[in-house]
C-alpha cells in the first residue's frame, strides 16, 4: 500500500478568489506588480525545472553541491524523524536529506503546485517505499495545519526561495516557521549569496529564454484562469540588478501601448508603451543579513555552509531559548 496522502487547504474557490484579488490589485496599482507565486501552474513548475537545468542558473547546481558534501552532517545534527518542506517543486535536491536520514518517518511537502507534488511524490515513494509523505496543497506564507507526525522535526527551505518574499514578508514568515519549531527542532534555509552583476543577470535572462518564459507565463495564468486576453509576445522579459536593494527584479514590458480586458474581473487595464509590470524580486544575500533576519525572528543560526566557489549558502538555525 502506498503511503501518500494528499491534502488540499485551498480549494479551487478560495485559490481562484486569491488569484482574483491579486491581479485586481497588482494590476490596478502603480507600479504593477504581480506576486510570484502565480508562475507556478503545471507548465509553471516543468519551466522552473528547465532553469534549473540551464548553464546560467547556477542555484540549484550550488545548492545541490552543499547538500551532497553536508546531508550525513545535516542529518545526524538535527536526528529528524520528519521533514517539512516548503515551496517542495520537484523535491529533487532533498532526496539527498532524505537518503541521508534512515530513521525518518514523515516527510511532508508543501506547494502551491499540485502538479509538482504528485510527481515528486512518486518519485521519492519509488526510492523509499516506507516512507510516509502527507503533502500539502498550501501556500506557505499563511497558517499551516501540518499532520501529527513524530519529532525532531526539521523544517526545510531551498532554492533561495525567501529570496521570492520582500523583508517584511520574509519578517513575518520567519515568525511564523519558529512557531512551528518545538526544542530540538531546525530550520534548513537555501540562500542564494551577492555576487557579480553579470553573473545575477545571465542567470535570470538566459540565452536560450527560458526564464523569459517562465516570466510571461504568469500572463497565460491569467489568460487562461480569468478570461484575460495578454498577448504574452507582446511582453518582454526585463531582468535587472537592483544594487540599492542586492536583488535581481524580474519585469514583464509592454512593447507598445495595450489595452488589456479581463474579463472574469470585469476590468480593463491600461498599459503605456514601455510600462512594466514587477513579476518577482530575488534578494541575494550576506551571511550577516541572514543571521540577523533569522535572530529577529527567534531563530540562531548554528551552522553555515556554502558551496566550494561561495555563490549559495545554507544555513541551520533553531529556536533561540527566549519565550515567545
Ligand atoms: N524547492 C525547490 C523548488 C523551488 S521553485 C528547489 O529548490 O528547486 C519555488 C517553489 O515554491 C515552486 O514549486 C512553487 O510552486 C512554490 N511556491 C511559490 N510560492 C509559494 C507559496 N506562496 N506557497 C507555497 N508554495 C509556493
Ligand atoms: C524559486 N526561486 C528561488 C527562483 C529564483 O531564482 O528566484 C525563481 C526563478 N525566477 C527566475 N528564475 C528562477
Amino acid at each position: 500500500m502506498s503511503d501518500f496522502q494528499l491534502t488540499r487547504t485551498l480549494d479551487e474557490h478560495a485559490a481562484d478568489a486569491a488569484l482574483r484579488a491579486d491581479v485586481r490589485d497588482g494590476l490596478t496599482r502603480t507600479p504593477k506588480s504581480l506576486p510570484p507565486k502565480w508562475f507556478y501552474d503545471a507548465r509553471g513548475s516543468e519551466l522552473f525545472e528547465e532553469i534549473t537545468r540551464l548553464p546560467e542558473y547556477y542555484p540549484t547546481r550550488a545548492e545541490r553541491e552543499i547538500l551532497l558534501e553536508r546531508a550525513r552532517e545535516i542529518a545526524s545534527v538535527s536526528g529528524a524523524r520528519t521533514l517539512v518542506e516548503l515551496g517542495s517543486g520537484s523535491s529533487e535536491k532533498t532526496r539527498h536529506l532524505i537518503e541521508a536520514l534512515p530513521a525518518l518517518d514523515t516527510y511532508v511537502p508543501v506547494d502551491v503546485s499540485e502538479s509538482a507534488l504528485r510527481g515528486a511524490a512518486a518519485t521519492l515513494l519509488a526510492d523509499r517505499p516506507g516512507l510516509r509523505v502527507h503533502a500539502l496543497v498550501a501556500d506557505f506564507t499563511r497558517a499551516l495545519k501540518l499532520p501529527d507526525s513524530p519529532g525532531p522535526r526539521l523544517v526545510v527551505f531551498l532554492g533561495g526561495t525567501i529570496g521570492n518574499l520582500l523583508p517584511p514578508e520574509r519578517a513575518v514568515f520567519l515568525a511564523a516557521v519558529r512557531a512551528m519549531l518545538s526544542p530540538g527542532d531546525g530550520l534548513l534555509l537555501g540562500t542564494d549569496l551577492v555576487k557579480e552583476e553579470s553573473v545575477l543577470v545571465a542567470a535570470y535572462d538566459d540565452a536560450q529564454g527560458v526564464t523569459a518564459e517562465f516570466n510571461r507565463n504568469v500572463l497565460a495564468v491569467i489568460d487562461r484562469e480569468l478570461g484575460g486576453n495578454f498577448r504574452t509576445a507582446d511582453f518582454a522579459h526585463v531582468a535587472v540588478w537592483n544594487r540599492e536593494q542586492e536583488w535581481i527584479e524580474m519585469r514583464l514590458r509592454a512593447r507598445a501601448r495595450a489595452l488589456v480586458k479581463i474579463r472574469a474581473l470585469d476590468l480593463v487595464v491600461p498599459f503605456a508603451a514601455g510600462e512594466e509590470i514587477l513579476t518577482e524580486i530575488s534578494a541575494k544575500f550576506r551571511q550577516e543579513g541572514v543571521r540577523r533576519e533569522l535572530a529577529s525572528a527567534g531563530l540562531e543560526l548554528t551552522h553555515w555552509w556554502t558551496d566550494a566557489e561561495e555563490r549559495f549558502a545554507l544555513s541551520l538555525s533553531v529556536a533561540d531559548g527566549r519565550t515567545r
